[in-house]
């Protein structure tokens, strides 16, 4: 027997107007008022710069924030990844930059099938080879007419995805005019590796030479008779420095919207920690022990563990679906008891979840689907 494989619908509903205190856990809730503070935060800051804001929604996979972020002020957003930029499209959300350039061909062949639903989908590329799977791509599906937006990926010190500037970039952009499938509209430069450099002075410099290597780029390809009009950039760590250089039009913070514990240890607590995962105590270990109902696979642990929002606790994993509180002066945790943990790493805890529960003061005013969860392709 052959055996369709759908996302199991759940019995456990609960409903707007629900106190945090009776949905079951564990639950990843958001607290609005925090986050619409970091909203506003970023956003009345960053938009009196005219510099465009397109967020990544690689942060929150969910098409529900993606437009409370335009109704901000955002200009589309941005994604990881093609799948996720399918989930967005197919619910209308059209306004996209994939971030990764698109490789192999069935990815392409994806991407090819994707940029005929929505012509407003943008690219990047990085290599000759990446350009001409795209084109043969465009080819094999006998596209006649129109050219996908693309924008150089450049490297800017990341070393992860991207071309090196001068004469690659040059020799790269080159080809995207000579193609018949892609259109050249500007320049991406990433500089993750600046995004937690603990001293801000340090980050503000490196930030600013990461800048120059990508705004020189732009002007070096408009030189050489490309129709640069985007240079986009930054993140939740640099986007406030990216915007006070002249040629960057674009930033593209993420994590600013939820914060996590490692981003809060490196750029302090100007955005605040508005999103943790409830969980319950659900067995006693010691007189100064308890376990919880949320392990490896509620909280991710690559950027450290998790801390309890209640100082004076400290969490260990104790397995994929446990996790231990221990503490020597807090109060006693006893078994029932509720606890709120703050992820360390906000992206892959967000993909381990399939809602966010919003409340105001305690009470659940709004429900989102985590749409692109598990969307790695
Ligand atoms: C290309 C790109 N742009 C922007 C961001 C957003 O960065 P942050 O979440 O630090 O705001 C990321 C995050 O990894 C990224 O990969």
């Amino acid at each position: 027997m052959k055996i369709q494989v759908v996302r199991a619908t759940m019995p456990y509903n609960p409903k707007i107007g629900t106190p945090i205190t009776a949905l079951d856990t564990p639950s990843m809730v958001v607290d609005l008022s925090l986050m619409e503070s970091n909203i506003d935060k970023l956003f009345s800051h960053l938009l009196t710069t005219g510099i465009r804001i397109r967020p990544h929604l690689k942060t929150t996979k969910s098409v529900a924030l993606a437009r409370k972020l335009v109704a901000a002020g955002a200009t589309g957003g941005c994604v990881a990844k093609l799948s996720e930029a399918e989930v967005f499209t197919d619910q209308g959300f059209t306004d996209l930059l994939i971030t990764t350039v698109v490789v192999g061909k069935v990815k392409v062949g994806r991407l090819v099938e994707l940029w005929k639903r929505n012509r407003e989908v943008r690219i990047v590329v990085d290599s000759e080879a990446g350009i001409r799977g795209i084109e043969e791509g465009m080819k094999e599906a006998g596209v006649q007419e129109g050219k996908i937006m693309t924008l150089l990926d450049l490297d800017v010190g990341l070393h992860r995805t991207g071309c090196q500037p001068g004469e690659e970039a040059l020799r790269l952009a080159r080809l995207v005019r000579q193609s018949g499938y892609l259109e050249l509209i500007g320049v991406q430069g990433y500089e993750g590796h600046l995004q937690h450099v603990h001293s801000k002075s340090e980050r503000r410099e490196r930030c600013l030479e990461a800048m120059s290597i990508l705004t020189k780029t732009a002007e070096a390809l408009r030189e050489d008779g490309h129709a640069i009009r985007v240079v986009t950039t930054g993140g939740t760590g640099t986007a406030e420095f990216c915007v006070t250089v002249p040629g960057v039009t674009e930033v593209q913070p993420g994590s600013f919207l939820f914060m996590d514990t490692d981003y809060r240890n490196a750029v302090g607590t100007h955005y605040s920690n508005s999103l943790t995962i409830l969980a319950t105590v659900i067995s006693k270990q010691g007189p100064k022990c308890v376990t919880i109902d949320a392990g490896l696979k509620s909280l991710t642990t690559d950027s450290g563990l998790a801390e309890c929002k209640t100082p004076g606790y400290t969490y260990g994993v104790l397995g994929d679906e446990h996790g231990s509180l221990s503490w020597t002066d807090a109060p006693d945790l006893e078994i029932g008891d509720r606890v709120e943990m703050i992820p360390s790493h906000i992206d892959p805890t967000i993909n381990l979840h399939d809602s966010y529960y919003a409340h105001r003061d305690g009470i659940v005013e709004e429900i989102w689907s985590v749409d692109a969860r598990g969307k790695v392709q």
